[in-house]
């Protein structure tokens, strides 16, 4: 199981004026209980409809039997393309799970001609999956790029090409599904109810993470799980809870406005995108008040933004997360006297004591921050991860009283593109 520690967020370890008190969170552990139990029962009046994704046979066993009816194929490179939550959660799992036995997981997330163009070129059609993810299917950036690589595909397969597009989308609404139908391509549903960025148990994580041979019955398991713990009203057990109040309290109480999420790992280094899109999406709904997501990744991150965050205005609060087991890489003897200390050290405790190294002297300049830590980097504990994150946002929507659910800020923009592109 992942684990939360709050310790650093404390008035008794970074002083009661830039902390929270421990008198604050249990007043504040009242309020948060009853927005458990109401999600409880929203959940269970057939609301937040991400929440049963984990649990939904149907779907799963979908994405299952399509990836073996394609098992066939010559399939050396999957183009994903899709943007928002459609690409970001792909993209966490193509950094976690893609490997040298698996094919090569390409996320197309742009329409920059420069970098499209260089895909067409290097691109092997006869070898490739075209898999377009949009719910909504009017989304700009991915239907433009389906479109031309609709044709590239056709152009070298001809009616063969069929078998090598998989649409993802909403199976009601929206224009993909009727279209991949009347193509005769295979489609995967993400259910109306689910927005992108709740969409990562849906055939948007769940096919990445099978195309690339990945276990998604651990993935969901893990899910579930989380779920049980996300119910309980047990708050020393409860992690979403406790993550949701820590966040609220630092932002609302002590003005940290901004939250850093910053993975110890290179592979998560996109959790923190895909974290930052949930969060600004869903709780960036009023002027008063709300989190400014901010995603970084050690231990880079140490050399270009820590200098500020140890002496420049206090504004930000941490949230690292790292995994304990690592692969074990031992450096060898070093010569030079001044770096013998690294002789024979794991590359794994180079990086822990990095981390304990900033961690430790944010902590000792008075600045809070709590740590997430994955027993190790798999499915089980991804599931996890992202269920825990998820239900996290829906208590903050509650505390901060903003409807989590949909962006209508982004639709003028989105409007206004499509206008002088010359839609009616
Ligand atoms: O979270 C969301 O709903 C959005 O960010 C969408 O993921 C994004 O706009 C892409 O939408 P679609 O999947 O409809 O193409």
């Amino acid at each position: 199981m992942i684990s939360l520690d709050i310790t650093n967020t404390l008035a008794k370890v970074v002083t009661p004026t830039r902390g929270i008190p421990e008198q604050e969170f249990r007043t504040m552990e009242n309020t948060i209980k009853s927005y458990v139990a109401d999600f409880n029962t929203e959940c269970e009046a057939g609301g937040h409809e991400w929440a049963k994704s984990p649990y939904d046979e149907e779907v799963i066993s979908a994405v299952e039997s399509y990836v073996t009816s394609i098992q066939h194929l010559p399939i050396e490179t999957v183009l994903w393309v899709g943007i928002g939550g459609s690409g970001l959660g792909p993209r966490v799992i193509k950094e976690v799970f893609e490997n040298v036995n698996s094919p090569e997981l390409i996320i197309v997330d742009t329409v920059d001609p420069a970098v499209i163009n260089e895909e067409l070129k290097l691109v092997d059609w006869r070898k490739t999956l075209v898999v377009v993810a949009s719910k909504s299917g009017g989304t700009l950036e991915p239907m433009s790029v389906f479109f031309l690589f609709e044709q590239k595909i056709k152009e070298v397969l001809d009616e063969d090409a069929a078998s090598r597009i998989v649409a993802i989308t909403d199976p009601e609404d929206g224009v993909l599904k009727a279209y991949a139908d009347e193509k005769g391509y295979s489609t995967l549903p993400i259910d109306s109810g689910i927005g992108g960025r709740y969409s990562v148990f849906s055939p948007v994580g769940l096919l990445a993470m099978q195309l690339l041979g990945a276990d998604i019955r651990a993935f969901v398991r893990g899910a579930q799980e989380m779920d049980e713990i996300c119910k309980s009203s047990d708050m020393g057990e409860n992690l979403a809870a406790q993550l949701a109040m820590v966040q609220f309290l630092l932002d609302t109480k002590r003005n940290y406005v901004i939250r850093v999420i910053m993975p110890y790992a290179t592979r998560l280094q996109s959790l923190g995108r895909w974290e930052q899109q949930l969060i600004a999406e869903s709780l960036g709904k009023t002027e008063a008040f709300g989190p400014s997501p901010m995603a970084g990744i050690g231990t880079q991150d140490q050399h270009s933004m820590l200098q500020q965050w140890m002496q420049g205005k206090r504004n930000a609060w941490h949230l690292f997360i790292r995994e304990d087991e690592k692969e074990y890489v031992q450096l060898p003897d070093v010569e030079v006297e001044s770096l013998s200390y690294l002789s024979g050290k794991g590359l794994g405790q180079v990086l822990d004591s990095l981390y304990e190294g900033t961690a430790q002297s944010l902590t000792a300049a008075k600045r809070p921050n709590a740590t997430i830590t994955l027993p190790r980097l798999d499915e089980y504990h991804l599931g996890q991860l992202f269920f825990m994150f998820m239900t996290e946002v829906v208590l903050l929507g509650k505390l901060y009283r903003v409807d989590p659910y949909g962006q209508p800020g982004v639709e003028m923009g989105k409007k206004i593109a499509k206008k002088i592109l010359g839609a009616s």
